[in-house]
């Protein structure tokens, strides 16, 4: 073997030591890419040693080139090897920090509930479209006209009284009761009507454990051809034994409203003592007329509900002002 290609071999098995060496510590797949091309890539050091080959005589390069293959098959060799070693250690990384524990507990996350006044108004509802009532709605902003004149309460009518009002610029008022719907209904619509109205009303009452500046009402509208007081009263019976079982004692009271004739309000016996739960009438003919239908063809009758007398008496509230306030320990309660 001529000078050069011992030199040669000397090189190729320093560079096969260090290249060895080097692969093995390599703990990146990137890191062991940098180092396969810079031992075996085009320009790699391989690659140099061999351009010194063109300088051997003949009868070297065989021998050479033998030991060159040989460098080459055992640096990819150990490459590939290395390779697979770091990709077994990811998947195992990787399975290890994406195990499910399913023996941890879990995180809870408080459920919401429905407000007691928004279950007793759902309440009342499905009761009466199962009746074959529509669910009609107006604006908590009203007028005079509708909130009082069309409901046949002109300006100096003393039943005004009965319901002191929130006054609000440019004629406007906030509707101190649902009835207001009954109008805006029936000025839009032909009989027949069952409608069934929720909704906020407002009253410049002292608040105290059974009154509220702002309440819920739902308003019950039938107007039809022939209805008469015992539709009225059989209507009233059945939803609150609906809504109550009939256990709980009711009862009918003459009373006035200008919209209704006759009215009448309805209590419940709770705690003891009976609690108004409603007003309702035959509509008057007047409302009817206001709304251009024929008093001698048509008749109605009317109710409207205070939702909160309801809550109260279904969930044995003691105090109105606690559905207002946002007390948890109360809340949860339902
Ligand atoms: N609007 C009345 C009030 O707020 C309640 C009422 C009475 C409604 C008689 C009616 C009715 O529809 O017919 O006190």
């Amino acid at each position: 073997m001529t000078s050069s290609a011992t030199t040669l071999t000397t090189d190729l098995q320093a560079l096969q030591q260090t290249a060895i060496a080097a692969i093995s510590a390599v703990d990146s797949l990137d890191r062991l890419e940098e180092l396969r091309l810079a031992y075996l890539g085009k320009k790699g050091q391989l690659s140099q040693i061999l351009r010194a080959m063109g300088q051997l005589g003949p009868e070297d390069r065989p021998q050479i080139g033998a030991i060159a293959n040989e460098v080459k098959e055992t640096l990819q060799a150990k490459v590939d090897n290395q390779r697979q070693t770091l990709q077994n250690a990811q998947i195992q990384a990787q399975l290890a920090a994406e195990t499910l524990d399913v023996t941890l507990p879990g995180v809870s996350r408080p459920l919401g509930r429905q407000h007691p006044l928004n279950s007793t108004i759902d309440r009342v509802l499905e009761i009466f479209v199962g009746l074959g009532y529509t669910v009609a709605e107006g604006p908590q902003i009203e007028t005079d006209y509708y909130n009082f004149e069309a409901l046949n309460t002109p300006a100096d009518h003393p039943a005004r009284d009965m319901q002191d009002t929130y006054y609000l610029p440019e004629g406007k008022l906030l509707r101190t009761h649902t009835s207001s719907v009954q109008i805006r209904y029936m000025e839009a619509e032909e009989p027949p009507i069952r409608i069934i109205a929720p909704g906020r009303v407002y009253r410049r009452d002292t608040v105290d454990a059974t009154h509220s500046a702002v309440f819920h009402q739902v308003e019950l509208l039938a107007v039809d051809e022939g209805l008469s007081f015992s539709d009225l009263k059989g209507t009233i019976k059945e939803f609150l034994m609906a809504m109550f079982g009939d256990e709980l004692p009711i009862r009918f009271r003459a009373s006035y409203f200008p919209f209704t004739e006759p009215s009448a309000e309805v209590d419940v016996q709770w705690k003891g003592r009976w609690l108004e739960v409603m007003g309702c009438g035959m509509v008057d003919p007047n409302v009817l007329k206001a709304v251009g239908y024929d008093p001698e063809i048509y008749t109605g009758f009317a109710a409207g509900f205070g939702v909160e007398r309801f809550a109260l008496v279904l969930h044995q509230i003691d105090d109105i002002r606690r559905l207002y306030s946002s007390d948890l320990r109360f809340l949860r309660q339902f």
